[in-house]
C-alpha cells in the first residue's frame, strides 16, 4: 500500500481517454489500494485512475467519513435519472468549486477487483461523485461542465 502522487490540471495524461482493465490480478488490487490510500490520505470523495497518472477504467470513492469505501473497475452508466446542480471540487484542481449539473440518480454497472460484476445505485452527492469520477476516465474534468463556464460560452 502507498500513497501516489496525484497528477494536476495541465497534465495531459488527465485528457486521455482510459483503457478497460483486462486483468483482475495481485497488481489490480496493489493499484485499488494505493488509489484507496490515496483518496483518504487527501481527504477527497473520488478518486479515479488517471489522476494517479493510470491510464485504466477504475475509480474509487469514500462516503460516511470513510465507512463506505466504494471501487469500480470499467464502470458504465446504466441509468441516468433526473437533474441536480450542485457544487463539486477536484483533488486534480486544488481551491476550485463550481456548480455542475447532475443526473439526480444513477445506477452504475462495473467489476469489482476480483472480476464480479457489481450495480451501484446512487442519488444526490454520490451520484454526482459517480458521475465526476466516470468523466475522469474519458479525460473529462468538472470545470469542463461547471455552470459559470457554460455561461462564459
Ligand atoms: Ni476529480
Amino acid at each position: 500500500m502507498a500513497i501516489r502522487k496525484i497528477y494536476q490540471i495541465g497534465d495531459d495524461t488527465l485528457r486521455q481517454i482510459s483503457k478497460p482493465v483486462t486483468e483482475f490480478d495481485e497488481k489490480l488490487s496493489v493499484l485499488i489500494d494505493d488509489m484507496i490510500d490515496t483518496l483518504i490520505y487527501a481527504d477527497g470523495a473520488g478518486l479515479a485512475a488517471p489522476q494517479i497518472g493510470v491510464l485504466k477504467r477504475i475509480f474509487v470513492a469514500t462516503f460516511d467519513g470513510g465507512s463506505t469505501v466504494i471501487e469500480a473497475v470499467n464502470p458504465v452508466i446504466v441509468k441516468a435519472k433526473g437533474r441536480r446542480v450542485a457544487p463539486e471540487g477536484c483533488l486534480s484542481i486544488p481551491n476550485v468549486r463550481d456548480k455542475v449539473e447532475r443526473p439526480r440518480h444513477v445506477v452504475v454497472h462495473a467489476f469489482d477487483r476480483h472480476g464480479e460484476p457489481i450495480e451501484l445505485k446512487a442519488d444526490g452527492f454520490e451520484a454526482s461523485c459517480f458521475c465526476h469520477e466516470i468523466d475522469h476516465l474519458d479525460g473529462i474534468l468538472f470545470t469542463d461542465r461547471a455552470e459559470s463556464i457554460k455561461k462564459a460560452r
